[in-house]
């Protein structure tokens, strides 16, 4: 099944496109939002996704846009260099719709789903470890801390504790075992969602480092944005929404006055990078949530640069659970 874009017509509307302007969208995915923008208004375009299987879509672009399309096959935390890459300083307007696509969720052989069995892979690029080698090689404080952290799976120990004594049978190598696993390690009676949901989730998260990868790349999107530029981001669920929020927030209004933060001088007054049109997030109509049910969750934040120097960026740290680079030492 091919992707439906999720709050089309509002990220269409909150971009605020300009003629002639020069736009990122850093999920290409199925190529939606980039195309919806390229038909709207005379712009330029450039496309960034980590996925390979993507380049097809990105092709279809290319034949129908030309040279006001350009896509590059990169992490967004990447953004800078993509854009410097493509030949420009600055841009007006950068998109993200965060998370899987749909067709990385349907095809069985990249492991993203409990649903269906394949390798127990899920990484949304070509490279790096696997989700077999986390669950294989990584202790059971770091499965757990990476359930409860990423996941925020209850039972996170139990899980952890069940996927070691298993491995030393043999390796866990499949979607299917591992979701059988979880279903006998966390399920108890009824239950709204699956199990394994939870950890899926987790994983996934983990050995994409999608939060990283996010943090990175909104302190990059505020470096590179013009005055009147406009950041547009939507996500699926509260991890990543948090991290947008306050994001947003903290760039966009002074620390309340009892802050530790508060100036000492007039040159640290606070200067705002970002003004906000909405404080609270945007989500999908009724309508577009009956039609796409991917939609439920989605939740959109807007910013608008104002010009003043961009925040200097603050990396997250996790503690207990190791860097990626870690993991592929181990291996
Ligand atoms: C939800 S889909 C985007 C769908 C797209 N808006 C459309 O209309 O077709 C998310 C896409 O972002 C890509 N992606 C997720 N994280 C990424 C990252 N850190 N860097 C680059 N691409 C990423 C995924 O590979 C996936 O193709």
């Amino acid at each position: 099944m091919s992707h439906a874009p999720v709050m089309l017509d509002e990220v269409c509307k909150a971009i605020n496109l300009q003629k002639s302007g020069r736009y990122v969208d850093c999920t290409f995915g199925a190529g939606g939002y980039s195309r919806a923008l390229l038909r709207k208004q005379n712009i330029a375009l450039l496309a960034l996704d980590r996925d390979p299987a993507v380049k097809s879509f990105a092709q279809e672009l290319q034949e129908e846009f030309g040279s006001k399309f350009s896509f590059a096959q990169t992490p967004f935390s990447e953004l800078e260099t993509a854009i410097s890459q493509n030949g420009w300083d600055g841009v007006d307007g950068i998109v993200f719709d965060i998370g899987v696509s749909s067709m990385q969720i349907d095809q069985a052989e990249r492991g993203f789903s409990f649903m269906r069995d394949g390798p127990l892979d899920m990484r949304m690029s070509d490279h790096g470890p696997t989700v077999a080698d986390a669950v294989n090689f990584l202790s059971a404080e770091a499965l757990s801390a990476i359930f409860r952290t990423f996941g925020e799976e209850r039972g996170a120990r139990r899980a952890a504790a069940a996927i070691v004594e298993t491995r030393k049978q043999s390796p866990i190598t499949s979607t299917g075992a591992l979701s059988a696993l979880m279903a006998k390690a966390l399920g108890s009676g009824w239950q709204k969602i699956h199990p394994a949901t939870r950890v899926f989730q987790a994983l996934r998260i983990y050995i994409n480092d999608e939060l990283g990868e996010l943090t990175r790349a909104l302190s990059a999107a505020e470096r590179v944005l013009r005055p009147a530029g406009r950041l547009v981001v939507v996500t699926f669920h509260s991890l990543e929404d948090r991290i947008v929020k306050n994001f947003l927030r903290e760039r966009a209004e002074a620390p309340a006055q009892n802050s530790r933060h508060i100036p000492q001088s007039e040159e640290d007054a606070f200067t705002a990078s970002f003004t906000l049109p909405s404080r609270k997030a945007i989500k999908p109509g009724a309508d577009e949530i009956i039609h796409n049910p991917r939609a439920r969750s989605a939740k959109m934040r807007i910013g608008v640069r104002e010009d003043a120097p961009a925040f200097p960026s603050s990396p997250l740290t996790f503690p207990n659970i190791p860097d990626l680079a870690n993991l592929e030492a181990m291996l």
